[in-house]
């Protein structure tokens, strides 16, 4: 695959030596370069999670997205002096991460996606470079061989024929080769071990992302279930985007920056996003319901557990409170004590994969 990667002047003529100039507005570690990582690769955005002294641990994300324009050394010029991250492949640039959606906006239209709907595909051979530039672009190589990093992988899909498999040993590859140490956490029980340590590590993980929604029931850090349902923020946007004629990048944009659940809608967009908000968590709610109705493992708990949701799809204002309104409709075998959002929803997976590289460690 890196074979293929050609020399772009301004780097080597490997993948490991490619151009990757840091984008302006990325984060660059310097306390926390060594020590435990934690790994999130999602659909939207890659996220790496690092303690630091004496704080909450310090998290960098990207767009896990690229853009490829027509190669040129004007172009090559331009970039480099802009810090754009990008390499060259194919006769082609790659712009990768969050430039890639800067481009894309600025050619009004989409950027492309290495993950799709939570997994890599097998026939997206561009894809694994991108991941592999972004993930180069977040972490440098250990200073040590066989620092540990533990990456979030989703839970087997109940929709789809699809496996993780595939996914989590192309991750593993790419850290290994990097001298990483890795392990994968399914991405729900990341949740568990980033929000519920105050029970115990008992109750139900759920992470909304861009690609799926992640589900983890874990009983005193055991996990009895996970699974995962390739919907997420993507499908919102996409939904409504077909609904009303507009492009999905533009109805993305408009969810993150006004929208709530808890207000009258105040045109088509805003009814179209209700409606199909709502579609989605009754699907989520309705899955966790199948799942555990069918699962032959279900704990017999004394008390009521909690719900966390996190991920970025569960930032939206009223994301809870609908997710409690299709809760009261579905009979559940275990009690639930309250549904909260996670404190910081976009940094839970990463944040709750750096706890696991920490007590793997220890
Ligand atoms: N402020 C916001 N309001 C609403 N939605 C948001 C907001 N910020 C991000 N999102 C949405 O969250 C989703 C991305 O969330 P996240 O980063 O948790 O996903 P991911 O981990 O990359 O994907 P996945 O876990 O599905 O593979 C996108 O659909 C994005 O539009
Ligand atoms: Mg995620």
């Amino acid at each position: 695959m890196s074979d293929s990667v050609e020399n772009d002047k301004t780097g080597g003529n490997k993948l490991s030596e490619t151009k990757l100039a840091e984008h302006k507005t990325a984060e660059k570690p310097k306390e926390y370069e060594t020590g435990p990582i934690g790994l999130d690769i999602g659909t939207t955005n890659i996220v790496v999670a690092r303690n630091r002294a004496g704080g909450s641990p310090a998290t960098m994300k990207q767009l896990n997205a690229f853009f490829a324009i027509p190669k040129s050394k004007l172009t090559a010029k331009i970039l480099s002096q802009n810090d754009i991250m990008y390499f060259a492949r194919n006769g082609q640039f790659y712009i990768i991460g969050n430039s890639a959606e800067e481009f894309a906006n600025t050619f009004n239209t989409e950027t492309r996606r290495p993950i799709e709907s939570g997994l890599i595909s097998p026939r997206e051979d561009d894809g694994l470079n991108v991941i592999q530039a972004l993930i180069k672009s977040l972490l440098q190589p250990p200073k040590k061989q066989g620092e540990p990093v533990c990456f979030s992988i989703p839970g087997e899909p109940i929709d789809g024929n699809s496996s993780v498999l595939y996914h989590e040993s192309i991750i593993k590859r790419a850290l290994d080769t990097m001298g990483y140490s890795s392990i994968s956490i399914n991405e729900g029980f990341a949740v568990v071990l980033s929000e519920l340590s105050g029970e115990n590590y008992t109750g139900l993980g759920v992470s909304m992302g861009g690609g799926m929604c992640n589900v983890c029931l874990s009983y005193l850090s055991v996990p009895v279930f996970s699974f995962s349902i390739r919907k997420g923020g993507d499908y919102i946007d996409s939904m409504v985007g077909k609904t009303v004629g507009e492009p999905a990048t533009l109805i993305k944009t408009i969810k993150e920056k006004e929208f709530s659940l808890l207000r009258e809608p105040a045109n088509k967009i805003e009814t179209s996003l209700q409606i199909y908000y709502k579609e989605l968590i009754t699907y989520l709610v309705h899955s966790i319901q199948q799942v555990m109705a069918s699962s032959d493992r279900m704990p017999r708990l004394g008390k009521p557990v909690p719900i966390v949701l996190s991920g970025g799809t569960a930032t939206s204002a009223g994301v809870k409170e609908l997710f409690e309104k299709s809760l009261k409709g579905t009979r559940l075998p275990i009690q639930i004590s309250g549904v909260k959002v996670a404190s910081d929803p976009l940094n839970t997976t990463a944040r709750g994969a750096l706890a696991m590289a920490v007590s793997e460690e220890n």
